[in-house]
């Protein structure tokens, strides 16, 4: 199986085409979305239109939940409040009501137990779902409740891999130039896949994954799109300009 893994694309129609085009001609099988179809930029109903109409497996981020309920709002900060409380009048109820039904988080079984993955959006601790995974500290606590070797993850819209052996043995890989991994049996590895529609690793180019079972092997690519198209569009739907500006240096 090819899986194209993606994440945070937060209503940037245009980068979201693009990882789509790309993950085409990559023939993969199956496309899984790691969380926050919504917030920060202007196409959030297209965006979510995309996600269902290609069966895109997606999972809930923050600002999806946001979306659905405004009592979330209070972990954001002004920049993000202005776009969500805008996106909930640009959000059809039935595309609403598609994502008050995201999943936390998933398990997807492979072929034979070491391929199986599991998919959360900050963490797969229930208590804390919108953990940041930042630290080999944090990295160490997430895998200490995975029941498999591989947890993609989004939020931080950082892509790299974290890839434990021990408690005191974890190394780091930044993804932020595209990376390719080689998955080994008995290291455990988090995966960040960076975001599409708001990148902040200093790259502007839109980040996904792909996960090929087979060869056992991850693939962090990143890819160009236009980024003016939706810097205009953020700025004619009257959003905050630092929201346009962030999308130029991705940050
Ligand atoms: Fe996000």
């Amino acid at each position: 199986m090819r899986y194209g893994i993606i994440s945070d694309i937060h209503a940037n129609i245009e980068a979201l085409n693009v990882v789509l085009a790309s993950l085409e001609k990559e023939n993969v099988d199956e496309i899984i979305c790691c969380g926050d179809i919504v917030g920060y930029n202007a196409n959030p109903d297209e965006c979510v239109a995309k996600i269902i109409n290609l069966g895109v497996r997606a999972i809930m981020g923050n600002h999806d939940k946001a979306l659905i309920e405004p009592s979330e709002e209070r972990y954001f900060n002004q920049y993000g409040l202005s776009a969500i409380r805008w996106q909930r009048t640009q959000v059809t109820p039935s595309h609403q009501k598609f994502i008050s039904n995201l999943p936390m988080k998933l398990k997807i079984p492979g072929p034979n137990s070491h391929d199986g993955f599991q998919v959360a959006h900050g963490s797969l601790d229930s208590s804390a779902p919108f953990e940041y995974i930042a630290s080999p500290m944090e990295a160490v606590r997430l895998s200490e409740i995975m029941s498999s070797n591989i947890c993609f993850i989004g939020h931080s819209h950082i892509s790299g891999v974290f890839s434990i052996k021990g408690h005191d043995d974890i190394e780091y890989q930044r993804g932020s130039y595209g990376l390719e991994i080689s998955l080994e049996p008995g290291i455990k590895y988090i995966i960040n896949v960076g975001s599409v529609g708001q990148p902040r690793d200093r790259n502007p180019q839109a980040s996904y994954a792909i996960y090929d079972t087979d060869m056992r092997k991850v693939t962090i690519k990143r890819a160009d799109y236009d980024i003016e198209a939706t810097v205009a569009k953020v700025m004619e739907a009257g959003l905050p300009l630092f929201l346009a500006d962030r999308l130029r240096i991705g940050w």
